[in-house]
């Protein structure tokens, strides 16, 4: 399949091919999402073909304005307009009761439905000029790193998808929190750009699903079914070192240096002796958050077989960052202090 690269004044070209049953990356605040329309089965199931993502991990829907909450969700709790109203549009994801006509193959079968309203411009004029809703994972091969820049997107996706829109950097860089609102109590899922004291702030004390931090352990059940795969993985194995600055340089600086590479902060960088790739200022979260999915796909094109990664602070955004390169890791955490 030939894919085209289209510029924010194709819109209209793209909103054709979802019309048509055809599978468009588009740019978003958080990362670039491969798009089809969510009410078209063969369309859906092509995402998953594109991406080669297992067909029981289901796709969030994107619509273009609250309103449309009510054309896939059965049944919408207060809280979750309270959450749309503070935070949409955003990179917020809502976990909601699904309406009918929601195809199993965007829901993976399950009775909920993921629903997000994406605040970059591109995303919502698609949405809207294609007069459907918009299922869309990242845009990555499934298990690599989301793709948060152009580039990333076409070394994924060129021959597997008829367009790309092009829209620069995602600013947010990491996907978004997904957050379950089927419950009693409203339960985090997935952090993202969107914090645990935003929400709070908003509807009061949430849960925190055990696997936003821990790895699930064997035959547990995962409430995300995303969360149970080795994700955001680079080639290079990647160990995440806990401890402090003096810790972190002494350690990096003391391995075998073949091969070795550090993820670190921007002040670490001229003290470390073997190659580096900052993921930005080390009291900046916004900044490590944008750059953590291009600094992994970095490390693998410089041929790092090893890299050692600073641990990010869990508070504000920081809690993203950290689950993505925990599992970047494969849980694999040496502690120093
Ligand atoms: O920022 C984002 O959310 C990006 C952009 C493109 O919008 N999308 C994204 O999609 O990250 P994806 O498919 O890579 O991640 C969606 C996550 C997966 O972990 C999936 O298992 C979970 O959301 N999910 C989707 N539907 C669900 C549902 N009904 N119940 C629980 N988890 C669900
Ligand atoms: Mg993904």
């Amino acid at each position: 399949m030939e894919t085209k690269i289209l510029s924010q004044e194709q819109i209209a070209d793209a909103a054709r091919i979802i019309k048509s049953g055809g599978l468009v990356v588009m740019p978003t605040e958080t990362v670039y999402g491969l798009g089809a329309d969510a009410f078209n089965k063969q369309a859906v199931a092509n995402i998953f073909k594109a991406k080669g993502r297992p067909m029981d991990n289901p796709l969030i829907v994107h619509i273009g304005a609250i309103k449309d909450l009510k054309r896939i969700v059965s049944d919408i709790p207060e809280k979750a307009l309270i959450l749309a109203r503070a935070f949409w549009p955003g990179p917020l994801t809502m976990v909601l009761p699904k309406a009918q006509c929601v195809p199993d193959e965007v829901s993976a079968g399950l009775d909920t439905v993921a629903v997000r309203y994406p605040s970059h411009p591109i995303a919502e004029t698609l949405i809207l000029l294609s007069g459907t809703l918009i299922a869309a994972p990242s845009a990555n091969l499934s298990g690599s790193p989301s793709p948060t820049e152009l580039k990333h997107v076409v070394d994924d996706m060129n021959g597997r998808v008829d367009a790309i829109l092009d829209g620069g950097s995602c600013e947010v860089g990491l996907e978004s929190t997904v957050i379950s609102l089927v419950g009693d109590v409203p339960r985090l899922l997935r952090p993202g750009g969107v914090t645990v004291d935003e929400i709070e702030s908003v509807i009061g004390k949430i849960e925190l699903d055990p696997a936003v931090t821990e790895k699930l352990r064997e035959g547990e059940k995962a409430a995300s079914p995303g969360m149970k795969y080795k994700h955001y993985a680079p080639q290079a194995r990647v160990v995440v070192v806990k401890g402090s600055d003096e810790q972190y340089i002494r350690y990096v600086n003391s391995q075998d240096k073949k091969g070795i590479g550090a993820i670190c902060f921007d002040e670490d960088a001229e003290k470390l002796n073997v190659p580096f790739f900052s993921l930005g200022p080390k009291d900046d979260q916004a900044a490590q958050a944008k750059n953590l999915f291009s600094v992994l796909r970095s490390v693998d094109e410089a041929g790092i077989a090893l890299a050692y990664a600073r641990c990010p602070r869990l508070d504000g955004v920081g809690l993203a960052v950290y689950n993505r390169l925990i599992r970047a890791a494969g849980f694999e955490v040496t502690c120093l202090a």
